[in-house]
């Protein structure tokens, strides 16, 4: 038997280019056939015995925020080359936050099941995931996390600081903050116009605690992503290199076959997720993607549990919204190992990451910087409990979630008069008409902006102030929907209301003029209004306020997404529970 009959014979098995053959009832036939077709690109043999790790494309000119793909592509190929793996290069769908309608999170679930059948679909032994912008981090994690093939995370990373006279500014805190700045009177057209120059510098994700951020965090804190991975800003040559070490270390897995996602996405490092998103003053939208990632691999996100994590957490990153900060001061402080080096107490550092050894390692690694102020030590934090809180209350029976660390403390215990919107169009309609009976102490409510609702549940929990509040000076209101808030967003907003109102959750029985209580210390909100006319008002039908979809993508969305608290998953994608 030649050397080559007998690499093809072990091939029967599995790795590179023999695994998972196209079925034509003939497996020598298929790889035949499989070689004869690659081998027009160019390909020798020896190519073809090597390895296999698939680099995802999601590159694309309505995502700005992958502008560096390509570069990156380069690199992670080059340090799949130097370990003696052959690197594949594919395309998945790209989604970015501006060009995705009716909203990203729409997409979300369409990625994650596109990412899942191309790595399925294709033969790989394992693959670097190249993504950023919002929905794709959890998206693509969702994916692989599903196949459990081995999976190296590689953020874009954010983009670097932005400055208009004077003062340092970015995507997209500062996008909202001068917007409001804009609607209040405060500042000209000209010069609003100069800003939208200055806030996005350069390719990768906001540079503000975002969701982008906070899901790049996430992906490093779960051991996907090789340490300071998440932190190095989009054009620096580090963020190249770590594109190689990416490449190096996803072929050294696909020789020895992991660690897989089984073995990274553990209770033990769902929980360190969960310490991590508190401690960053991480975006709202953390949870609900962490939320998808664990039911893929068969875990629950218990939210009183993240709640609990969240009253022993303190927030220490000092990153817009909640603070002062950008993630490139984040990263020039040591970055997420020193931030993990500092929450050592609160986390199992025997968890494994894909860098090879345990998070133990990565802490131990952590630079000391110098006088740096972004990451605050343990007796010096920016706020002493975490970025998030849970609320419950007969308007959120299966919970709620504000983002304490960014609201007002004068509206931390508020009651105030119900402003009822029913849709996001009737909220755009009205909001700022000068006849809208409103005042700063109400409180703004928003309906069917759920994952039903809208659908897709938009980013419209930031609900603007009204206009004529603004002009006089109102910065901040207390606003509670079933819809979510760009992690970029700040301000006293009660979101992710589940059941959502389209769902027949009680937030859909709200009315004008009911009294409403948000007490965030007590972990409540509650609507005041009397059983007997809450039953009378559930009597009447929900009407959604758009058809319902009969094909395609939408129909499926609408059939089986679930609700926020089931990380708005498809509920057919979801395994079991592990017991
Ligand atoms: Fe892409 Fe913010 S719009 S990360």
């Amino acid at each position: 038997m030649s050397q080559g009959d007998s690499k093809r014979g072990q091939g029967a098995s599995k790795r590179g280019l023999r695994k998972g053959l196209t079925s034509y009832g003939d497996a020598e036939f298929s790889l035949f056939l499989r070689k004869v077709f690659i081998k027009a690109a160019g390909y020798s043999d020896d190519a073809l015995d090597r390895p296999i790790v698939g680099i995802t494309n999601t590159y694309s000119d309505f995502n700005p925020c992958h502008g560096n793909v390509p570069d990156l592509i380069e690199a992670v190929k080059r340090g799949v080359m130097l370990s003696g793996a052959l690197p594949m290069v594919f395309p998945t769908i790209s989604i970015h936050e501006s060009f995705a309608h009716p909203t990203s999170m729409f997409l979300r679930n369409l990625m994650a099941m596109d990412t899942e059948e191309m790595l399925r679909a294709q033969p790989m032994d394992a693959v670097v995931l190249i993504g950023g912008c919002d929905k794709t981090v959890p998206a693509q994690l969702m994916g692989a996390i599903s196949t459990d093939l081995p999976t190296v995370f590689l953020p874009v990373g954010p983009m670097v600081v932005g400055h208009h006279q004077g003062e340092v500014l970015g995507a997209c805190t500062d996008c909202r903050r001068l917007w409001g700045s804009y609607r209040g009177g405060q500042m000209q057209e000209a010069e609003i116009e100069a800003v939208s120059n200055r806030l996005a510098p350069s390719v990768g994700t906001c540079m503000v605690m975002g969701t982008a951020s906070t899901m790049a965090c996430i992906s490093e804190a779960l051991g996907f992503t090789l340490p300071l991975g998440a932190t190095v800003p989009a054009p620096h040559a580090e963020r190249r290199r770590i594109a190689e070490a990416s490449g190096k270390r996803a072929a050294e897995m696909a020789k020895s076959g992991g660690p897989k996602p089984s073995e990274l996405m553990t209770p033990a490092s769902l929980r360190n997720a969960q310490v991590v998103l508190q401690a960053i003053g991480g975006s709202t939208n953390g949870i609900v993607h962490l939320a998808a990632m664990a039911g893929r691999a068969g875990l629950e996100l218990d939210l009183n549990s993240f709640d609990e994590i969240g009253r022993s957490t303190p927030v220490l990153i000092d990153l817009k919204p909640s603070g002062n900060d950008y993630m490139e001061h984040f990263h020039h402080a040591g970055g997420l190992p020193r931030l993990m080096r500092e929450l050592a107490d609160l986390l199992d550092l025997s968890a494994p990451t894909v860098a090879g050894g345990t998070l133990a390692d990565v802490v131990a690694g952590a630079e000391e910087v110098r006088g740096q102020t972004a990451i605050r030590p343990r007796g010096n934090p920016l706020k002493a409990e975490g970025g998030m809180a849970v609320l419950h209350g007969n308007l959120a029976p299966r919970g709620a979630v504000i983002k304490q660390a960014a609201a007002s403390p004068k509206l931390m215990q508020h009651e105030g008069r119900a402003v009822v919107f029913t849709s996001v169009e009737d909220m755009t309609n009205r909001v700022d008409d000068p006849a809208l009976d409103v005042t700063a102490d109400d409180v703004l409510v928003l309906l069917n902006a759920g994952p039903k609702g809208a659908p897709g549940m938009p980013e419209a929990g930031y609900l603007p102030i009204p206009k004529k509040l603004a002009r006089q000076g109102v910065k901040d209101m207390v606003r509670i929907s079933d819809a979510r808030m760009s992690g970029t967003a700040f301000g006293t907003i009660v979101l992710h209301i589940t059941p959502e109102s389209a769902d027949g959750g009680p937030l859909g029985l709200v009315r004008n003029g009911d009294r409403i209580r948000l007490d965030v210390a007590k972990r409540r909100i509650d609507l005041l209004v009397d059983n007997d006319e809450l039953s009378r008002r559930a009597a009447e039908p929900v009407t959604l306020p758009h058809e319902a979809p009969t094909r395609g993508y939408a129909k499926l969305y609408m059939d089986t997404v679930l609700q926020a608290d089931g990380g708005c998953d498809f509920d057919f994608l979801v395994p079991p529970k592990q017991s």
